[in-house]
């Protein structure tokens, strides 16, 4: 969605008044809070005891990123292990990206470089007794074989995501997580967002009224010559640690060192758009539509960039990728009345593409009262549909939220009616939000040191194993959809991790 940013302005502002509104019972306390901002919203409190010993498992791009986010009141980093000797340098020193300072800078050097081990063989740092948790942020395909070893050597685990490449493996790092009594959390960060848990609040108020759509995207432009981050150079450093190493590589699935720098592009170590991109926003969509599971996928995958020969770039053509680099998919979803009416869906859209990235990513939730728009995981807008009781609607309107006739609370443009209060709170808080990095590890920490193995809906991990396969479950069937080219109906035993079917061994679906 194209804005000026006037009208972007008038969209957050609605946004905050809304949630001014929807939280104005307690945003004064949430703005107090300070930095216990993310404590305060998902209803965990400071760490109390010792804070939780923890080795880093991969520190790569986003290992990086949850290093230098990591929350040190609730985590002491005393170990990180990676195979590729760049990307250990890269844990202490940084890259240069802000958001990847470095252990050295967040910490200082002498805790970076004496207090914390670096190894390059993650079995050193699982052998460890003193280290409670993992943080596991690898590539795909090595989820699955890191997390059970890990919580077999007694560790507890928080999993970047997707949480495996197959449902099969999500069900056997569940059931590790079982047997071993340990704790598996999934890196969906949208689950400790402020932004996103303040979205779902006025959802759930009802201001946007009946939700039948939901369009998502992630576009991306690699078509210039060194825009692909997804196939890089491999570093003669690391090719030379590695030279004699393909024989352990093959172990997890890397048929060699060019495989394990480039994974994302191969299938058998990645799981294409729908697993890095699609899944975080199918995860947000489920959310807004009531932390629901889908009914059923299908869509077009197609490598029709980098497949189409004789076109493009040099670097294009040199490119060894396999997987799609546009993918179109659609996804059905129950609305509220779904199980008394089954005409009561919700739709979701989502598209990657490599060609073009005008408009940024997020998602639109188009409601028969109103429409709320979320850019880049840090910010949100909310307009107004038209309608003849409240006045027009539209993207230059400036909304109050009133107490509605019979229907609760609606979005009016009366200025003169509005509980304006809250407002200017809620700004506050969200303009402090994170993407919610810091407080998955908080939350992750604060469940370890109180053992707490509740569902979340009663302060257990917001993202556990049964809610990552969910939307794993999304992510890989949506590309069985492509592959297949069919209509996919989710089958409610795929949801359960006490039952062995699975979509990728479903005949419907590959037969
Ligand atoms: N939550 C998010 O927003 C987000 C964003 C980006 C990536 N991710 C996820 O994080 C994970 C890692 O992605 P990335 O971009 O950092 O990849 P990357 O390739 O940049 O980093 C992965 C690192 O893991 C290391 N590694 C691989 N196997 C290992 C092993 N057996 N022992 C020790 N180290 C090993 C590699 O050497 C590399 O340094 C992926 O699952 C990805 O989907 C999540």
């Amino acid at each position: 969605m194209q804005l000026t940013p006037e009208q972007k302005q008038l969209g957050k502002d609605n946004f905050n008044e809304a949630v001014g509104y929807s939280r104005r019972d307690w945003l004064k306390g949430a703005a107090a809070a300070g930095t216990g901002l993310g404590a305060f919203y998902f209803g965990y409190e400071k760490l109390k005891g010792e804070r939780v010993r923890v080795g880093f498992i991969g520190s790569g791009d986003e290992g990086s990123v949850l290093l230098t986010q990591h929350p040190p009141e609730y985590m002491e980093i005393v170990a990180v292990a990676d195979i590729r000797p760049t990307n250990l340098e890269r844990a202490k020193h940084g890259d240069g990206n802000e958001d990847r300072v470095g252990l050295i800078k967040k910490l200082g050097e002498k805790t970076a470089l004496t207090k914390i081990k670096y190894y390059s063989d993650y079995r050193e740092l699982l052998a460890r007794p003193d280290i409670e948790a993992v943080v596991i942020a690898t590539p795909l395909i090595s989820h699955h074989t890191l997390a059970i070893e890990a919580m077999q050597a007694g560790k507890h685990v928080l999993c970047e995501k997707l949480m495996a490449k197959t449902v099969t493996d999500c069900k056997s790092m569940i059931k590790a997580a079982k047997d071993t009594g340990k704790l598996l959390a999934v890196g969906h960060q949208r689950h400790y967002s402020v932004l996103y848990d303040n979205a779902y609040s006025i959802i759930k108020m009802g201001l946007l009224g009946d939700i039948k759509h939901i369009r998502a995207q992630w576009h991306r432009n690699n078509s210039f010559p060194g825009r692909d981050s997804w196939n890089k150079k491999v570093d003669p450093k690391d090719l030379a640690a590695l030279k004699d190493k393909n024989e352990y590589l093959k172990g997890f699935g890397f048929d060699d060192v060019e495989h394990l720098v480039n994974w994302r592009v191969y299938n058998a170590t990645g799981g294409g758009l729908m697993a890095e991109l699609g899944s975080h926003q199918l995860d947000a969509s489920s959310i807004f539509l009531g932390k629901v599971k889908a009914l059923a996928c299908s869509g077009y995958g197609g490598k029709n960039f980098y497949g189409v020969k004789g076109v493009g770039s040099k670097d294009k053509q040199e490119d060894k990728r396999e997987i799609d680099d546009h993918v179109y998919v659609t996804f059905e979803f129950p609305g509220p009345h779904y199980e008394e009416d089954h005409n009561d869906v919700a739709i979701v859209t989502y598209s990657s593409l490599s060609t073009n990235r005008l408009e940024p990513y997020g998602e639109q939730v188009m409601g028969s009262r109103g429409t709320l728009v979320v850019q880049t995981e840090q910010q949100a807008l909310l307009f107004k549909e038209a309608s003849p009781e409240t006045g027009g609607g539209g993207v230059e309107q400036r909304l109050y939220v009133i107490n509605g006739n019979d229907s609760g609370p609606v979005l009016s443009a009366s200025a003169s009616l509005a509980p304006t209060a809250g407002a200017a709170a809620a700004g506050a808080t969200v303009e402090k939000i994170s993407r919610g990095y810091t407080e998955e590890m908080e939350h992750f920490c604060h469940c370890i040191r109180n053992n707490i193995h509740a569902p979340p809906k009663d302060g257990g991990l917001r993202c556990n194993g049964t809610v990552a396969m969910a939307d794993a479950i999304m992510a890989l069937t949506s590309n069985l959809a492509m592959k297949h080219k069919k209509r996919i109906v989710f089958k409610p035993e795929w949801f359960d991790p006490e039952n062995p079917a699975a979509p990728e061994t479903d005949k419907d679906v590959i037969g």
